[in-house]
């Protein structure tokens, strides 16, 4: 998801305000702060908490992760100062913030930071008078004050983390989850940008040289559940590191006349092509000169879907037959629900393939036959990026977030495609039982009139063009440490010598490949151990309504057969 902040900040000198439309939420699903629903393949209970964590080293962690029950977003367990907290992941974001005690709304029904516990690394940050606020694109938002904590998550902990408290918030959020992580470069971060020495969580670690090296890795896996590793990779799931693609990041202009070199803001990187059913078409940039012709698409874990520009994305469902735009203000396509096509998008010369159940969202209440679809089309945004892909992409592979080295390697995003099949492996009857089994029908309006594509005027782009801000740009500064020694090759990018990580003994991961060549994985675990959301570990109980999760195993993993390998 993208911060409303960064609106603000630019409101100042330059015409933003078709920048807040173009990050507007579906109208079809107001209740969701993100961009949409996502699907989920097979039913697997939240079993976050009860899973042990293995770590070789001091200096990389890895940490179960689990997709919230209403499909918009993957999240860890964090400690704040004693007081475990589950947090929404977000790669769009670069703000650690939480509720706390104070905000007593319906939509703060969570567990929260108490105030009123004396925490001991707790420090103030200005008596508590230094004000933190975020706004979502939907109008939801959240606002109170920052403070500093000792925040882990697995066996790493930042000492001193400046985060959010809020104390007013009206973001929905399942699961009892309490907050957000975002994972975004420091030039991202409303706190960073407020107080000094401020910088987000990832970005400390790698600064401070804690990490065997600055990169984390998501697993999503088709699956709900999944792994987020911090200094490694999940080697459960990266079996052959070479496979790993790896592509640039982006960097981008100052904004207006504010600085005179670019720098890392997003997690964005080259589309270079999409296919429809290996029929390719041309991704076409809103901004050709700016961006040098290239397309930019931003990788957003805190989104469930896909969202593509008009002109790119009207191209795509014009060549599958019956597919039709039914609302011109989502960009919501539908398509017939027997659809037999892959939809592939095309990174650093490699072919990513999604299968229908991938991107079909769901059958459409009025016209159970007719399914809606990812992408969705947005209008054009001034800040260039034109895809955005979320969770229901980073499911289908392994993805890598190495964060670049002061002076000496540029921030790259790898993928690790998890079935190399490049035609349609699912059959008809495949995807009708995924529909009938894991998605409900999605309640909207089909009009029986057909929708012409809008069209819309470029507006002016936001940062300052005469500054270029090459793909894989070095920098001097805002990475990680200069310590440590580059390890991803500098011609033919290579991911072989990223340090890997597997998930503890104590916890069983059962990777299946079903009849199509999907991997899918579900992890389990013998010992369990009790944990309270909201609370400090032990010993407090001044009034803070700490919420008990003692938490058992439900993975169910009957949805697919085919070969299961258990992996200790
Ligand atoms: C890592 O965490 C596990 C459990 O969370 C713990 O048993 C182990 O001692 C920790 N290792 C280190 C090096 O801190
Ligand atoms: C929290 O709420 C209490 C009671 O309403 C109020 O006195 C206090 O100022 C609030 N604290 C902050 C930091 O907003
Ligand atoms: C700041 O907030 C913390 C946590 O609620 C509290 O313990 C501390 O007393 C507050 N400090 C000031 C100066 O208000
Ligand atoms: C959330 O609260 C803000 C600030 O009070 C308000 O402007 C906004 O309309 C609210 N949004 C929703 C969706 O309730
Ligand atoms: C950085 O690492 C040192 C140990 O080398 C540690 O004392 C310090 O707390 C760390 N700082 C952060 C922000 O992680
Ligand atoms: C682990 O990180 C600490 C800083 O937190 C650093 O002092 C230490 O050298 C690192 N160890 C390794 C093996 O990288
Ligand atoms: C890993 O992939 C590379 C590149 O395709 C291949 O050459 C190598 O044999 C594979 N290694 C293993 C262990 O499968
Ligand atoms: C990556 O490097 C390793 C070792 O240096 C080599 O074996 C492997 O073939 C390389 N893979 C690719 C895709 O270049
Ligand atoms: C950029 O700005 C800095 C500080 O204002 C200045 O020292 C530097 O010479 C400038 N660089 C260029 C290329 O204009
Ligand atoms: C951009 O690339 C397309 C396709 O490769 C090409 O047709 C077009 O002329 C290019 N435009 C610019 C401004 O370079
Ligand atoms: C596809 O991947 C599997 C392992 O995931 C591998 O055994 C097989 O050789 C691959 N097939 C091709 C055609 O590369
Ligand atoms: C898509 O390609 C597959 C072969 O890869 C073919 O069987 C199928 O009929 C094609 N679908 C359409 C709608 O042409």
């Amino acid at each position: 998801m993208l911060p409303l902040f960064l609106v603000l900040s630019i409101l100042s000198f330059l015409d933003a305000s078709c920048y807040a439309s173009t990050h507007a939420l579906p109208r079809w699903r107001p209740d969701l702060r993100r961009r949409g629903a996502g699907k989920s393949g097979i039913h697997a209970r939240n079993t976050l908490e009860g899973i042990a964590t293995n770590t070789p080293t001091q200096n990389s962690t890895i940490v179960p992760i689990a997709f919230s029950s209403d499909k918009s977003t993957y999240y860890a367990l964090a400690t704040i100062g004693n007081v475990n907290l589950r947090l929404a992941l977000d790669t769009a974001s670069a703000d650690l913030w939480v509720v706390s005690s104070n905000c007593t709304t319906s939509q703060c029904n969570l567990p929260k930071y108490p105030l009123a516990f004396q925490s001991p690394t707790f420090v103030s940050v200005n008596s508590n008078t230094t004000a933190f606020g975020v706004s979502y694109a939907d109008g939801t938002g959240a606002a109170g004050f920052i403070a500093r904590e000792s925040v882990s998550i697995g066996n790493l902990t930042v000492p001193t983390q400046a985060f959010g408290l809020a104390g007013t918030s009206n973001v929905t959020f399942k699961d009892d989850v309490s907050g957000v992580l975002g994972l975004g470069f420091p030039r991202l971060s409303d706190i960073s940008g407020t107080i000094s020495n401020a910088t987000p969580f990832f970005a400390s670690l790698a600064q401070n040289g804690s990490l065997d090296y600055p990169v984390f890795g998501l697993s999503l896996t088709r699956d709900t559940s999944g792994t987020l590793t911090f200094g490694a990779i999940d080697g459960s799931i990266v079996a052959n590191r070479s496979l790993v693609e790896l592509n640039e990041v982006v960097p981008f202009a100052p904004f207006g006349s504010q600085g005179n070199s670019s720098s890392y803001l997003q997690w964005a990187i080259v589309l270079d092509g999409i296919s429809v059913n290996g029929t390719s078409l041309t991704p076409e940039p809103t901004y050709p000169v700016q961006t040098m012709n290239k397309t930019i698409a931003l990788i957003d874990v805190g989104t469930a879907g896909i969202f593509g520009p008009y002109q790119d994305v009207a191209r795509i469902f014009s060549m599958i037959d019956s597919a039709r735009l039914v609302d011109d203000t989502t960009g919501q396509y539908v398509l017939p629900c027997d659809t037999q096509e892959t939809l592939s998008f095309n990174f650093g010369g490699r072919d990513f393939v999604l299968q229908p159940t991938d991107y079909i969202i769901g059958p459409a209440a009025e016209n159970p036959n007719l399914c809606l679809s990812w992408p969705r089309a947005l209008p054009p945004s001034s800040d260039g990026i034109d895809w955005q892909f979320g969770s229901a992409f980073l499911r289908t592979v392994y993805s890598i977030y190495s964060f670049g080295i002061n002076t000496k390697e540029p921030p790259m995003i790898g993928f690790y495609p998890l079935s190399n099949a490049t035609t349609v492996t699912e059959t008809p009857q495949q995807v009708s039982s995924f529909l009938a089994s894991a998605s409900a029908t999605v309640p909207t309006t089909l009009p029986n009139f057909l929708i012409s594509v809008p069209t819309f005027s470029t507006p002016s782009y936001t940062f300052n063009a005469s500054i270029s801000a090459p793909v894989g740009k070095i920098v001097a500064t805002g990475l990680a440490t200069s310590t440590y020694v580059p390890l991803l090759g500098s011609h033919n990018r290579n991911a072989t010598a990223i340090p890997t990580l597997t998930p503890s003994p104590t916890v069983a991961t059962l990777i299946l490949t079903d009849t199509s060549g999907h991997t899918v994985t579900t992890t389990s675990t013998a010992s369990e151990r009790s944990i309270t959301l909201g609370s400090p570990a032990a010993g407090w109980s001044n009034g803070a309504r700490g919420r008990a999760r003692s938490v058992g195993f439900g993975g169910v993993v009957g949805a697919l057969s085919a070969c299961a390998l258990l992996v200790w």
